[in-house]
């Protein structure tokens, strides 16, 4: 098989939602159907419970088995799928923002019951800035949920994206019947199959007849009839181009835990979604097809085992071919270096490769060489783009209680940012270190982490801010003003990019209003026009 052919049959995707959505269980029948899995609840350990939440060393020990899990792939028709897992949990919220920056496109995993949820609207608009294809599945039809119509305005407006329905339920909770698919004109009567991945789809072209009535019953025919009627008028018809372009969404109803919808939702993504795209890059942009190899890591996952201080980098191949024991250019250390034992995900054997493609993601054994985001190419040099910050939630002063031990502490901190574990700010005077995170876990993460790993105790001191906002201008005469206004809130980012904390929301106001020529970005994405 070509190169060409082998990244045209690649579908890299997230499958995102709020928790307890159904994210764990859809991934799970898709991977049944891959034959990746051979019965239902083996991927379930991979799911941090939200019961867990004080328990940290439980969430560790199951972020561990989540590497497994980290990438699944498998065949499924012609094509090769790889599924990137994102943490459900929300004080990870930040890994999964920068596994979204590795994938192709997106499922969304909507709870019929609840709608769009808080994690969910952030998620969106993380694909929303990167122009991410999304299909939307709704999940949880064998319940009792909104009403479809309103749940579709309800997607439009908080998710920002306009919709379009591809499949359409007939009744819900006890009335659930199953759903007629619009787009192939076919109807799929519902049947609980929890652990097999059978689904009895009949091709139905013809709503008018009344052969309907038969199969459905009278009354939940002459709803179907009316509600397609009015699907036809009020949503324009599927247009592939919308949805690549992240424009508009396709939905599907259906139940993941009974595997009822799952079939035509995993077909049409074959159908519709994909093949791995290019990216930008610091001098030109790469596409799939350039013969030079060219990757960048997205993910670093630490072995908590103090023993072994190995890590995994998680590259994902954007162009040419990967091969194994073959030096590559690290732009940022400016060295080669070559793996002996890069691995691959397929079905869940993590196995060594000899080469990847475009769309894949390969496991690197890391000894400290990588950082999140980091670029390895050959030939020419240049860097990925977009590995972005979002602004933290939490912020709290780093003090070392140990002095003597204050390079061990500075040598973890590093390697724990360099991970992504939490962001760092450093604030002058005094070089204060102004550690931010999304959630408090994390900080219970770094606590121990910091003692066991590097032997160096540490107290957090909380700090009121409400966020961390890049700053850009090409006022510098405002700038100066402003740094001098408020030096006691302006600190420098990892790369030395200058930050705003601002304590509230007014205040991040009145600096906007005061110096209009700074524009203040709660992303670092703004990199990306540079
Ligand atoms: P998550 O990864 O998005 O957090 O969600 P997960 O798949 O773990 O699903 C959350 C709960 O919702 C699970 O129940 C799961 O069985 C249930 N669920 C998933 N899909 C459906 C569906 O189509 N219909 C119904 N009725 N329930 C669904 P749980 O009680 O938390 O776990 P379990 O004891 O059932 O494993």
């Amino acid at each position: 098989m070509s190169t060409a052919e082998e990244v045209e049959k690649r579908r890299t995707f997230g499958i995102i939602s709020h928790p307890d959505a159904g994210k764990t269980t859809l991934t799970e029948k898709l991977l049944l159907f891959g034959g990746a899995i051979q019965t239902a609840g083996a991927v379930k350990n991979n799911k941090i419970k939200k019961t867990a939440t004080s328990d940290f060393m439980e969430i560790e020990k199951q972020r561990g088995i989540s590497v497994a899990t980290s990438v699944m792939a498998f065949n499924y028709q012609d094509k090769q799928i790889n599924i990137l897992d994102t943490p459900g949990h929300k004080d990870f919220a930040e890994d999964t923002f920068r596994t979204l920056t590795a994938v192709d496109s997106v499922i969304l995993v909507i709870d019929v019951a609840n709608g769009v949820e808080a994690q969910t609207e952030r998620l969106m608009e993380v694909c929303r800035m990167r122009k991410t294809p999304v299909i939307i599945f709704i999940n949880k039809l064998d319940r009792d949920g909104k009403e479809s119509f309103d749940l579709l305005d309800e997607l439009e407006e908080k998710l920002k994206i306009k919709v379009c329905p591809l499949t359409w339920p007939i009744g819900m909770g006890d009335r659930f019947k199953g759903v007629y698919n619009i787009y192939t004109k076919s109807l799929n009567l519902f049947s609980s199959n929890k652990t097999g991945i059978s689904d009895d789809i009949q091709s139905f072209t013809d709503l008018t007849s009344p052969e309907l009535d038969e199969i459905i019953g009278e009354e939940a025919a002459v709803e179907l009839r009316e509600e397609i009627e009015m699907i036809d008028g009020v949503y324009d018809a599927f247009n592939k181009d919308t949805y690549l372009s992240g424009d508009v969404a396709p939905v599907f109803f259906g139940s993941a835990v009974n595997n009822f919808g799952v079939q035509e939702l995993l077909n049409t993504f074959c159908d519709i979604s994909p093949s791995p795209r290019g990216r930008d890059t610091d001098l030109k942009r790469i596409e799939p097809a350039d013969s030079k190899f060219s990757g960048f890591v997205f993910k670093i996952h630490a072995n908590l085992d103090p023993k072994h201080r190995d890590r995994i980098a998680f590259l994902r191949i954007v162009s040419g071919v990967f091969h194994r024991n073959t030096f590559y250019n690290h732009v940022r250390l400016g060295k080669k270096i070559k793996f002996a034992n890069p691995t691959s995900f397929m079905a869940q054997d993590k196995s060594v490769i000899e080469k990847a493609y475009p769309g894949d993601v390969v496991g690197l054994y890391d000894s400290g060489n990588f950082k999140i985001g980091d670029t390895l190419n050959e030939g020419e040099k240049f860097s990925f783009k977009g590995i972005p910050s979002f602004s933290p939630e939490i912020f709290m002063e780093l003090e070392n209680l140990d002095p003597m031990k204050s390079k061990q502490m500075e040598k973890g901190i590093r390697q724990l940012l360099d991970e992504g574990v939490a962001q760092l700010f450093i604030q002058q005077p005094g070089s204060r270190k102004i550690v931010g995170t999304v959630g408090q876990l994390q900080f219970e993460v770094i606590n121990y982490r910091l003692e066991h790993e590097y032997g160096a105790k540490c107290r957090f001191v909380p700090k009121n801010y409400f966020k961390a906002c890049w700053i850009t201008t090409d006022n510098q005469e405002q700038l100066t003003a402003f740094k001098r206004a408020k030096s006691n809130y302006i600190a420098l980012d990892k790369d030395e990019n200058l930050v705003f904390l601002a304590e509230t929301p007014f205040l991040l106001q009145m600096a906007e209003q005061d110096y209009p020529d700074l524009t203040f970005h709660k992303t670092s994405e703004f990199k990306l026009e540079e």
